[in-house]
């Protein structure tokens, strides 16, 4: 691909030599072109011999290659990514103001992809004129890359940090790359994530240590490929950031039950991810329960409905359903036992005696058993790729 990099005057402008670093070796060609305000924070140098081109960042400069640079670069480049974005180009973008070298290329840049990061305090991205402008820039197509929450430049902690690059990179051309295949553009999605939580009264709950990560994993690869996600997740404290996804938020196994129940008839696909409670507690104490002493104390659990069981059995010609078992011990016989049982066209087997897998992790390690017993077996990865192989392995039976 040919990047064009848009930076403007935020702190961090300091982390855009590793985004063009990226790119460079993925073997894409990258064009910066940098506001005023952007070189207090980074050189023209830096920038010149990490991308091998000449910075653009002035409109009227006599050494330009043409007169009308803003639009040979436009001809020039597949996608452009404004990193750090300010407040203040937000704003421009969002009012059609050109007044120097990169907003200027930002208007003559209509029909292509355009990627914006924004960096900035807490309280500026709170501000209802940016958060104004940003809602028109969504509506319009460009793909915000949300920042993330962290320790600020300004001191404060809170949400406004730049994105970190190999994250931009990997939303960049992982998006790019779907968009161009679009394999699952007319398909719909649902997938669950996270723990339940079972009330035992209004300040504790019976819960898991699933963090939601392989689900929403699954759901932003999904995402990616086309298809329109609806990602039922439990307690968890992960964002998502795609127009393909609506994110549906429950607390308790019954909510996830009637979440998933309203959505599966429209699915083509469903992967059950989520760590479900299997048990309740029969009554839910109105308030906080008072110390028993001694004596200890006892709660009824009753069973919680299974949903992919249900899904199983209401599963209709042509649609796909996946599920996952997390298992300890005879790990391949219970899989495959829970595929039939349960009705599944695919089985995701976590063994809690891999190292590095399973709840809380950032990586994982699964093995795809199929209806015919079929199993391929992966190393470990990061639970992005892992949700790649999942998803590689649901389209090749869609086709079939
Ligand atoms: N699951 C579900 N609803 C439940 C319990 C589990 O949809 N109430 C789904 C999970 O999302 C996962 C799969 O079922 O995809 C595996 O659940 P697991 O708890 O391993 O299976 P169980 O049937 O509960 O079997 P066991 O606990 O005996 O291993």
């Amino acid at each position: 691909m040919r990047i064009v990099i848009g930076i403007t005057g935020g702190i961090a402008a300091y982390k855009v030599p590793e985004l063009v670093r990226l790119f460079r070796k993925g073997g894409h060609e990258v064009q910066c072109v940098a506001t005023a305000h952007a070189l207090n924070f980074v050189t023209p140098l830096t920038l010149e011999t990490l991308s091998g081109r000449r910075l653009y960042s002035d409109l009227f400069a006599p050494a330009n290659e043409h007169s009308t640079e803003h639009v040979s670069l436009k001809d020039w480049g597949d996608i452009m990514i404004v990193a750090p974005a300010t407040a203040n180009i937000i704003g421009k973008m969002a009012c059609g103001i050109g007044d120097d070298a990169l907003s200027t290329l930002l208007l003559a840049f209509g029909g292509k992809p355009i990627y914006v990061c924004p960096a900035m305090n807490t309280q500026m991205m709170e501000n209802a004129a940016v958060e104004r402008n940003i809602g028109t820039l969504k509506g319009w197509g460009v793909r915000i890359i949300e920042p993330t929450e962290g320790e600020l430049a300004c001191g404060a902690v809170g949400k406004g940090r730049m994105e970190e690059p190999e994250r931009i990179y990997d939303i960049v051309v992982n998006g790019q790359m779907s968009n161009a295949n679009g394999r699952l553009s007319d398909k719909q999605v649902l997938v669950t994530a996270g723990p339940t939580y079972e009330r035992i009264d209004s300040v504790r709950f019976i819960g898991n240590y699933s963090s939601g990560k392989m689900g929403f994993a699954l759901a932003e690869e999904f995402a990616r490929r086309g298809a329109k996600v609806a990602l039922v997740s439990g307690p968890t404290s992960l964002t998502v950031n795609h127009r393909g996804i609506e994110r549906i938020d429950v607390e308790s196994a019954q909510q996830m039950y009637e979440a998933c129940m309203e959505r599966f008839e429209n699915c083509d696909v469903a992967v059950l991810s989520a760590a479900v409670a299997d048990y309740r507690p029969e009554q839910a104490y109105d308030g906080k329960m008072k110390k028993k002493g001694d004596s200890g104390m006892v709660i009824r659990l009753v069973q919680t409905p299974d949903i992919l069981a249900t899904l199983g059995k209401r599963k209709g010609e042509g649609q796909l359903l996946v599920g996952f078992a997390l298992e300890t011990t005879n790990e391949m016989a219970y899989a495959q036992e829970k595929l039939q049982r349960k009705g599944l066209d695919m089985i995701v087997l976590n063994s809690l005696r891999d190292k590095g897998a399973g709840f809380g992790t950032d990586t994982n390690k699964v093995t795809i058993i199929d209806r015919q017993g079929k199993a391929t077996e992966g190393g470990l990865k990061s639970k992005a790729d892992v949700a790649k192989d999942i998803i590689d392995a649901i389209e090749s039976r869609m086709v079939q």
